[in-house]
C-alpha cells in the first residue's frame, strides 16, 4: 500500500466503533475481522513511521504516533490466534509479539496520557500521574455508583454483593476527597470520540483514559474493577519511580535538600498506592476473583516494566528474580542494571552520613518510602495466599505465592530503621543478542 493511502486509512479509522465493540461484548468477543484489520494497519503503520521525516506532515505523525499505540495492543493480542504474520517486516516485527499484560492493560496508551515517554522532569510526570490518578478514581466512582442505581449498561455481570458495593463506594468517596486539591483533567465527554485526533492534548489525555485504556475482555463487572486497579497502580508507580530515579540522581551529586523533597514525594504516591490496593483486598470475593482470572490469560503484573524498574531503583536486584526477568521478553534489559555503575537507593544510602542535620532528612523520607513499599508487598503476597487456591502457579509462570515469598521482605531499613546490608550479590546471566538497554522512561515502555 502507498504511505498516503495508510495514512488515509488510519486517519479515517473510526475509534467510537471499536470502543464501542470491546465495551458490547468484552474484549475477548472482539470481531476477529476487526481485529485483524487493526492488526495489518499496524504493520503497515510501522512502515510509514520509520520512513524519513519529511514524508509525512508533523501533524499527522503526531496522531499516527498516537494510533499506532492502541493498534499495536491489537496485533498483540491477535497473535493467540494468528502466530505468524507472513507481512511482518524483517528487523521492524520480528519474532514473538510479546506478553500480554502491556496489551491487555493498554499500559504504553497509558504511558503517553503521563507523558512519561517524553523527556519530561520529574516534577511533569507526578503532576501528570496526579491529575491522572483523580481523573481514574472519579471516574471508577461514578461507573460504580451509576452500577448501583441500575443505570450502567457496562460491565453489569457478576455484580459485587450490597455490602462489598457499599464499601467499595466508601473507600473510593474517601480517596477522591484525599485528591480533591490535585490538579485535574477537563471531562471525557459521555461517548468516545471516533478520530484519532481527539485523543490529542489535555482533553484527549482523559479520553484515553476513559475510553481507550479500559478494555477488559469481559462484562464482568469485576474484571473491570481489576484493570482499574491495575491503571491506578501503574500511574503511582510511574509518579514513585519518577521521584525515585530523581532523587537517587540528586544524592549523588551531594544535593541533600532535593533529594529528600523526591522520597517525601514518592513516599506520598507510596501511601495512596497502599490505599488503592486495600480496595481490592476489602471488597473483592475470591468468587469474584476466580470468576475471571481465567479470562485475562497470562496478563501477569510480573511483566509490569514500572513496578519492576521501581524495585531494581530501590533495592537493585535480588538474586531471587533474576531468572524470572530474564525469561521475560519486555523486561529482560533491566537485567543490564547488573553492572557496576548503577547505585540503587539502598546503595547510595549505605555511603551517607546518617546524623547531620543535611542528611537526616533523606534518611527519613527514604524510611517512611521503604516502609510503605513493604506494607504493599505484604499485603500483595496476602493476597496471592487468599485469592489462589493452594499451589496454584501465578499467571506469569512462576510458582506464585512461594516466588514472591523469595523477596518480599527485602528492604532498605530493618524494623528498627537501621540499614540493612546489600543482598547477596547477582551475576550477569547470558541474555539474548537482541536484549538492548533503554532508558528508565523509554517510548517502548
Ligand atoms: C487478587 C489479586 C492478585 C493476585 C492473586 C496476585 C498474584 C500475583 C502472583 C502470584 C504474582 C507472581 C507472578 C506471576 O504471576 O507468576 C504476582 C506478581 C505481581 N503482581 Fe499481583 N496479584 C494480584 C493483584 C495485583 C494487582 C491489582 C497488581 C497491580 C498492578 C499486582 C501487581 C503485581 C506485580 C507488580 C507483580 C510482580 C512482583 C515482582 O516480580 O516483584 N498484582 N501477583
Amino acid at each position: 500500500m502507498k504511505t498516503s493511502t495508510i495514512v488515509k486509512t488510519v486517519l479515517d479509522f473510526d475509534v467510537a466503533e471499536y470502543v464501542n465493540a470491546v465495551r458490547a461484548g468484552g474484549r475477548r468477543q472482539l470481531d476477529p475481522a476487526l481485529r485483524g484489520r487493526m492488526a495489518d494497519l499496524y504493520i503497515d503503520l510501522c512502515g510509514v513511521l520509520t520512513e524519513a521525516p519529511g514524508s509525512i506532515d508533523t501533524g499527522e505523525r503526531r496522531v499516527l504516533r498516537l494510533a499506532e499505540l492502541a493498534l499495536q495492543s491489537e496485533w498483540k493480542l491477535a497473535a493467540t490466534t494468528e502466530p505468524h504474520d507472513e507481512r511482518d517486516r524483517p528487523g521492524v516485527l520480528e519474532g514473538p509479539r510479546g506478553t500480554r499484560y502491556q496489551p491487555y492493560s493498554n499500559v504504553r496508551l497509558l504511558n503517553h496520557a503521563l507523558g512519561t515517554q517524553k523527556h519530561s522532569s520529574d516534577a511533569c510526570i507526578e503532576r501528570q500521574c496526579r491529575q491522572a490518578l483523580r481523573f481514574l478514581v472519579g471516574s471508577w466512582l461514578g461507573w460504580e455508583e451509576r452500577t448501583l442505581r441500575g443505570q450502567e449498561p457496562w460491565a453489569h455481570l457478576d455484580l459485587p454483593t450490597a455490602r462489598d458495593a457499599g464499601e467499595r463506594l466508601s473507600r473510593l468517596s474517601a480517596l477522591d476527597d484525599a485528591m480533591a486539591a490535585w490538579p485535574r483533567l477537563p471531562a471525557a465527554g459521555a461517548a468516545p470520540a471516533s478520530r484519532w485526533e481527539d485523543y490529542l492534548g489535555e482533553a484527549g489525555r482523559s479520553r484515553i483514559l476513559e475510553y481507550l485504556i479500559n478494555m477488559p475482555q469481559t462484562r464482568k463487572h469485576e474484571e473491570n474493577v481489576f484493570l482499574r486497579l491495575i491503571h491506578l497502580t501503574e500511574v503511582t508507580t510511574s509518579g514513585i519511580l519518577a521521584r525515585t530515579v530523581a532523587g537517587n540522581a540528586w544524592l549523588e551529586s551531594g544535593a541533600y535538600a532535593e533529594a529528600a523533597r523526591c522520597l517525601e514525594r514518592a513516599a506520598e504516591l507510596a501511601v495512596m498506592q497502599f490505599d488503592i490496593m486495600l480496595v481490592l483486598r476489602r471488597t473483592m470475593s475470591v468468587d469474584s476473583f476466580l470468576g475471571f482470572r481465567n479470562d485475562t490469560e497470562n496478563a501477569s503484573a510480573i511483566q509490569m516494566t514500572s513496578a519492576q524498574t521501581l524495585h531494581i531503583h530501590l533495592l537493585g536486584i535480588h538474586p531471587a528474580k533474576v531468572e524470572a526477568l530474564g525469561e521475560m521478553q519486555e523486561n529482560a534489559f533491566l537485567l543490564l542494571y547488573v553492572n557496576r555503575h548503577f547505585r540503587p537507593l539502598r546503595s547510595l544510602l549505605q555511603e551517607l552520613p546518617q546524623d547531620t542535620d543535611e542528611t537526616r532528612p533523606v534518611f527519613a523520607a527514604a524510611r517512611a518510602l521503604d516502609e510503605i513499599l513493604f506494607r504493599w508487598r505484604r499485603l500483595h503476597i496476602g493476597l496471592a495466599h487468599r485469592y489462589l487456591p493452594k499451589e496454584t502457579m501465578g499467571s506469569g509462570g512462576t510458582s506464585g505465592a512461594p516466588y514472591l515469598s523469595g523477596f518480599y521482605h527485602d528492604r532498605i531499613f530493618d524494623p528498627e530503621g537501621e540499614l540493612f546490608p546489600h543482598p547477596v550479590p547477582v551475576s550477569m546471566p547470558p541474555l539474548d543478542e537482541r536484549v538492548r538497554a533503554r532508558s528508565v522512561f523509554s517510548p517502548f515502555n
